[in-house]
């Protein structure tokens, strides 16, 4: 028998991946997502989602859209999400908090059979992380004050002694959101695990790393290292970073997402449970600059860092994955590779360009961007 899957935001960027492999499954497959620009641009389907999927167009936050979408639908993955560091603080409530709350009400309100919710969530839930002082051991520091990052002391320090603390990989534990986008999300995980349990839909929380790969739009420069370096790069550099470029980031390719998705779907250990979802492998800003740098034939691009930072940013972060490994899971794609995937499909598109600048521009005019030399 067919399983009906209703993918929310199935036209983005890990939606379209985690399609291809449910098509590719067998699974017959239906999109709900408002196309919203900058993502999308003059309400058209993106060309690369199949034309086998069934496709409504509406918004999470209207509940007449999620009835007509769960309509025969067997499981959900539900992707859609306001994102990036903008300070609207009140949507990524309203999309991600509130439309969630819209799905599981009209779950059961219509009294709809429904298998698996399976939802993003995302590692930004964490916010600092897990880390060690020597002296006071595991520690999970609060958000980095506006007066150090103003002072240039980029490291979290111990909330006990203000010593040194080294790095360590972060769990499915101890969750400390920062932004109005990691609350929305734990938010919506909390949700769904508590709805999920009370009215036995089985639900799953994905802790996506920094996800990455092609079709990542480049429209929507606010965040993602890949796309503003890319542009950057084949703008012939240099290629600007924030704070001093050190941070430690965890980068994930977009198809072992998709996999991950479509194993917990299929797998019933992964019921009422969170996982991290992320690529292994602490990489370095600067080191992500010398692997773009490469990966457009100029390795003598350089990483600029005038001091800018992001107010409410992580400063490092590494997933431990063992869990997922736990579920036979292992991240295959490399760094590497998924900028080589990205530059490809990037360069073929007709309206790739520079959006960083206007992006970080923007930003600055709203307090999020602040510092600089
Ligand atoms: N990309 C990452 O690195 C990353 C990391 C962690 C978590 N996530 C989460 O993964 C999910 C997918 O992210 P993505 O990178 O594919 O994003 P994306 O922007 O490429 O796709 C999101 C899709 O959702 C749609 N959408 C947005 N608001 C909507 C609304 N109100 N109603 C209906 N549709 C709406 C958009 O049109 C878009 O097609 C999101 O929930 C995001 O928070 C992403």
């Amino acid at each position: 028998m067919t399983t009906n899957i209703l993918v929310t935001g199935g036209a983005g960027f890990i939606g379209s991946h985690t399609i291809d492999l449910l098509l590719e499954r067998g699974y017959k497959v239906r999109i709900l997502d408002n196309l919203a620009s900058p993502v999308h641009v003059g309400g058209n389907l993106p060309d690369y989602i199949s034309t086998d999927v069934d496709f409504v167009r509406g918004d999470v936050r209207d509940k007449d859209a999620w009835k007509s979408a769960l309509d025969n639908i067997d499981s959900v993955f539900h992707l859609a999400a306001y994102q990036d560091y903008l300070p609207d603080f009140s949507t990524f409530f309203h999309v991600n908090t509130v439309g969630t709350a819209l799905l599981y009400e009209t779950i059961v309100e219509q009294g709809l059979s429904i298998s698996k919710v399976v939802m993003a969530s995302s590692q930004a839930i964490y916010g600092e992380g897990k880390y060690e002082c020597e002296v006071h051991g595991i520690q999970y520091p609060p958000s980095r004050s506006a007066q150090q990052l103003e002072e240039k002391r980029w490291d979290p320090v111990c909330p006990v002694c203000a010593g040194k603390l080294g790095l360590l990989d972060t769990s499915e534990m101890h969750v400390s959101p920062h932004n109005s986008y990691a609350m929305s999300k734990y938010t919506q995980e909390m949700m769904g695990m508590v709805l999920g349990r009370r009215y036995n839909i089985p639900t799953v929380g994905m802790r996506y790393s920094i996800v990455q790969g092609a079709r990542q739009s480049f429209r929507n420069a606010y965040s993602g290292v890949l796309r503003i370096f890319a542009m950057q790069a084949l703008a012939g550099g240099p290629l600007t970073a924030y704070e001093d470029g050190d941070q430690i980031r965890d980068y994930v390719n977009v198809i072992d997402v998709a996999r991950a998705n479509v194993m917990v779907l299929e797998d019933v250990r992964a019921d009422f449970r969170s996982f991290n979802v992320g690529g292994g492998r602490k990489v370095t800003v600067n080191q992500f600059g010398s692997i773009m740098a490469e990966a457009v034939g100029v390795p003598d691009i350089k990483v600029v860092c005038e001091g800018e930072y992001r107010f409410g940013d992580t400063r490092h972060i590494i997933s431990d994955i063992s869990q997922m490994v736990g579920i036979g899971w292992v991240p295959e794609g490399t760094v590497e590779m998924s900028v080589q995937e990205y530059l490809e499909w990037a360069q073929k598109q007709s309206d790739f360009g520079d959006y960083a600048t206007a992006a970080r521009s923007d930003m600055r005019a709203l307090g999020t961007v602040r510092g600089g030399t």
